[in-house]
């Protein structure tokens, strides 16, 4: 037992604890305000039930062990990505809200209900993955949708109802390697993709409505990833016809 004498100690002590008070609620804090921003964030979603047990009586994470269901968590506890596949989840992704978790790679929300436009990934700036796969998103995709996302490698908006022109900023991805388009309404012609012809681990934009000669940075991939679109020419599909415009030019 700590014996106090004066004023003077009992001032010195209060201090102290004052201090290791305000130490506690430091060193607590980053878990507490994890646990606050998935929870917002599941508040913007229906049909959650496959979440019932993101509960603020739990931490998300144990090291790398989720504790809430959907969770990939990183060694220090942070949860670095969403795998909310197959739920039959509804509502809206409220990437505001998922913006704070600061070590957030990947979002998974394939197979489930969700509709509306493209939610506004570019919010996040670090993610490395996107898989959007079969869901109902509708509806055009701004141009600069994707810009400024110098990391992200994995895109997967497949099985949706997209439609309009491949957006630019997805085409200029730095590091992109992995993109699937197929099986939305995406028209117009495919933009030129800048990167490493040989450096695609996955690529396919087919059943959808593209037309136009397919890149030369593109020719090599496998004619598959092409099929199923209302006019796209040029290797690794058949020849172009020379279009009328290209006749009335001469
Ligand atoms: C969280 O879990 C505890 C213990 O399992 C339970 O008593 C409580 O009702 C749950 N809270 C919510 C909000 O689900
Ligand atoms: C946990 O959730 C319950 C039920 O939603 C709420 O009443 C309680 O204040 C929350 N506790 C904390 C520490 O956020
Ligand atoms: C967290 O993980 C450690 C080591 O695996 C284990 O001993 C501990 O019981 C776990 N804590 C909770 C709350 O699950
Ligand atoms: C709600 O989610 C369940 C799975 O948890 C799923 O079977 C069901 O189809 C979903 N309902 C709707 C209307 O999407
Ligand atoms: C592209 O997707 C279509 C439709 O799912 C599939 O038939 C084809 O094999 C795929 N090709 C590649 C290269 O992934």
């Amino acid at each position: 037992m700590v014996r106090i004498n004066n004023a003077y100690d009992l001032n010195h002590w209060l201090l102290v604890l004052f201090f290791l008070a305000q130490l506690c609620i430091f060193v607590s804090s980053s878990d507490a305000s994890e646990i606050q921003t998935l929870l917002k964030f599941k508040s913007f979603l229906s049909n959650d039930t496959a979440l019932d047990n993101w509960n603020n009586s739990t931490n998300p994470c144990n090291g790398t062990t989720n504790i809430w269901s959907g969770l990939y968590c990183e060694k220090n506890g942070k949860v670095y990505g969403l795998k909310l596949q197959n739920m039959g989840l509804m509502g809206i992704i409220d990437i505001d809200t998922l913006s704070g978790l600061s070590a957030l790679r990947s979002i998974s929300i394939m197979n489930n209900n969700f509709e509306g436009p493209l939610p506004s990934v570019n919010k996040i700036g670090a993610l490395i993955g996107v898989y959007l796969s079969n869901n109902q998103f509708t509806g055009e995709i701004p141009e600069i949708a994707f810009e400024g996302m110098n990391q992200l490698k994995n895109i997967y908006l497949d099985g949706n109802e997209f439609s309009g022109e491949i957006p630019s900023s997805l085409a200029a991805l730095p590091k992109l390697t992995v993109l699937d388009l197929q099986g939305n309404q995406f028209s117009g012609e495919i933009p030129n993709f800048p990167q490493d012809p040989n450096g695609w681990k996955h690529f396919n934009v087919s059943n959808n409505q593209l037309e136009g000669p397919i890149p030369a940075s593109l020719s090599n991939l496998d004619a598959s990833a092409f099929v199923g679109n209302k006019g796209l020419c040029g290797k690794p599909l058949t020849p172009c016809k020379s279009s009328m415009k290209w006749i009335n030019s001469f």
